[in-house]
């Protein structure tokens, strides 16, 4: 399933050496390499190795509803996702098995057949061929159409969130997101439902908008509105074994700006998601934010080395679905204020390190720990031939859990007392 590496080209990030700085304990480490950022041959060895080895998001799981087929885009590969008969979900690499046409080229209904629309053969919603014009009519050796199905994609759903990764060594999708399945329990996500979503380019790697998600160092200078609600001493770190970074903010509420908690928050919360954000990047491509009474998700879909496309969807809960235009329009204009700056700000690192290209420096411990669990997850997807030598980071030091929190959802009342 995998496209291979052609050639005899042999780059610096192959080597050990590039990842020196990221292989280092956290208190003596850098950034990544400038070229992490910037070269297209990293950005082409990237899309095979973490991309179409990865579960990669590639929606929101509602988009996924019985009878509507999606087309998505998972490295260099295009694959579509349906439902079956059964309401399970399928996926399929979107390249038909008569002389391998692209199949659908945008998201569209369907009923029970995907249809070729050179040929007309037709497959089942589970990929199994049906249909083949005139092949029963004109006799031919060697035609069993058990042998003709659509190439099989894993496909998954986990909260709000759709996944689909191309290689088959890599683990199970529970086994990828790990602990955070027990930390999200009580949101119920499955029943959230999206409410608005919107799509952005932004001239930037994809890594650098995840890396400035991770990080609240940048909070007091980017962000001086946030930084009133989202207060610097409330954030802990928000990390368990699995391939996510995080942090949480506990308490979140504020006293000069709450226009982000003017909605309901969800029925049946217990006392620490009431009044608490998670904010997870889920390893490679999501970014979620995880409020009392909404979630809001940034899908990263690398389009070049220094072209991203951010696609943004917020959620509600199921209590609060029926929030009015009028009720829930603060919540997104709330981020779409937040977004701007972090924007503007990601697009003149993907300009200074373009044109700069200076080694990089040291990350700060307190607050860039996420981006080297990041970037250590990224240098072993780089490095590593088989998914079976990719590690799955493990939780957080306890030795530091005191100051900074490493239980599974700290209460309120334990944050207070650091
Ligand atoms: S290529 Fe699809 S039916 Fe011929
Ligand atoms: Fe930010």
């Amino acid at each position: 399933m995998r496209i291979e590496a052609t050639g005899e080209f042999s780059p610096a990030w192959r080597d050990d050496a590039f990842w020196a700085g990221t292989r280092a304990p956290l208190r003596s480490s850098t950034g990544l390499n400038p070229a992490a950022y910037t070269d297209p041959n990293f950005f082409d060895d990237e899309q095979m190795q973490v991309f179409e080895r990865a579960w990669v998001c590639v929606g929101i799981a509602a988009d996924a509803s019985p009878g509507r087929m999606l087309v998505r885009s998972v490295g260099r590969r295009s694959i579509l996702i349906t439902r079956n008969a059964n309401g399970e979900l399928r996926g399929f690499l979107n390249s038909c098995r008569h002389r391998g046409t692209e199949l659908y080229d945008s998201d569209c209904d369907v009923a029970s057949t995907l249809r070729c629309p050179y040929h007309r053969w037709g497959y089942t919603l589970d990929g199994a061929l049906k249909s083949a014009p005139h092949a029963d009519d004109i006799p031919r050796d060697a035609f069993d159409r058990a042998d003709f199905s659509l190439a099989s994609v894993r496909v998954e759903a986990w909260g709000v969130l759709l996944f689909a990764c191309l290689d088959e060594s890599t683990p199970p999708l529970r086994e990828w997101l790990g602990d955070l399945q027990t930390r999200m329990a009580g949101y119920e996500l499955d029943d959230w439902q999206p409410r608005h979503s919107q799509e952005l380019d932004i001239d930037a790697n994809w890594k650098l908008v995840s890396e400035n998600f991770q990080e609240y160092y940048h909070l007091t200078w980017v962000h001086p509105e946030l930084a009133k609600v989202s207060r610097v001493d409330d954030h802990y770190r928000y990390q368990g074994a699995g391939m996510y970074c995080g942090q949480t903010t506990t308490p979140v509420s504020g006293d000069e700006r709450d226009d982000w908690l003017s909605l309901p928050p969800a029925d049946g919360l217990d006392e620490s998601d009431a009044v608490s954000g998670r904010f997870v990047a889920i390893f490679p491509n999501v970014l979620l934010s995880v409020l009392p009474n909404h979630v809001f998700v940034m899908q990263l879909d690398p389009v070049s080395p220094g072209v991203t496309k951010e696609t943004c969807t917020w959620l509600l809960p199921k209590s609060g679905a029926d929030a009015s235009d009028e009720a829930f329009e603060p919540t997104r204009t709330f981020w779409l204020d937040v977004n701007n700056e972090d924007i503007d700000i990601v697009q003149r690192g993907q300009r200074g390190l373009t044109r700069g290209a200076v080694p990089a420096g040291p990350l700060i411990p307190r607050f860039e720990e996420p981006l080297h669990r990041f970037q250590g997850i990224l240098a072993d997807m780089m490095t590593k031939a088989t998914m079976s030598d990719v590690v799955i980071p493990g939780g957080d030091d306890s030795s530091e859990a005191a100051r900074l929190g490493a239980g599974t959802n700290p209460s309120p009342a334990a944050v207070d007392s650091r």
